[in-house]
């Protein structure tokens, strides 16, 4: 799939297609991925785009409009059908349920030198890193339907995870010094 980039929008790297990769083979174990999807922190559209042409009902909201206008138009160039929301992660979902939630996070700890603010928001976590996913998860069971999973990048540099969530790992990629996962949370007591 060819995509547009914008300078001041997180471009697709090693995390996003390591995201994708792992969707689409779990895609056949997990029948979620073809039901109604959250993405969470789209940027360029790249997941939510491979999710709609997977047959996903998808629904995609990201902090930063530029990022907002970019995926819908990559989405439009492709002919997919995808609902994009600006906003802070679930605030423009209200109290809607989704099957499934997935997001590749900004997950690193503050340090980088970045020219454009939303760049620094599209890699920065929190202090250690792990505080956006933290905030992800803590508000994840409201918008998630009993059975359903939240698929998670995580960096080996970010910090820990809050508790009561089951995890299944699934591909792994190493670098240098950090290693990527991606998991699949699911919380054992979402009540309707
Ligand atoms: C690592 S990028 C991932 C982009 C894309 N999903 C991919 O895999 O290439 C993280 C994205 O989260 C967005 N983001 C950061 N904080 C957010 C927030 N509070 N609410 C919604 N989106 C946020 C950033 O703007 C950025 O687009």
């Amino acid at each position: 799939m060819g995509y547009q980039v914008d300078r001041r929008v997180y471009e697709p790297a090693e995390d996003s297609r390591l995201l994708c990769a792992t969707l689409e083979k779990a895609v056949v174990r997990f029948p979620e991925l073809r039901g109604c999807v959250l993405e969470l922190g789209t940027g360029s559209g790249i997941v939510a785009l491979m999710l709609a042409s997977l047959g996903a009902t998808v629904t995609a909201t990201d902090l930063n409009p530029h990022a907002v206008a970019l995926a819908r138009s990559n989405a439009r160039e492709q002919d997919l059908t995808i609902e994009f929301l600006q906003g802070d992660l679930f605030e423009p979902v209200g109290d809607r349920r989704f099957d499934a939630i997935v997001c590749n996070p900004p997950y690193l700890p503050p340090g980088g030198d970045y020219d454009d603010r939303w760049l620094a928001l599209a890699v920065e976590g929190g202090p250690s890193g792990i505080e956006f996913t933290q905030r992800l998860l803590v508000d994840a069971p409201r918008n998630l339907h009993p059975k359903g999973g939240v698929w998670l990048v995580f960096s080996s540099l970010a910090g820990r995870l809050p508790a009561g969530w089951e995890r299944e790992r699934f591909d792994t990629q190493d670098f240098e010094d950090e290693n990527l996962c991606v998991e699949r949370l699911s919380h054992p007591t979402i009540n309707i």
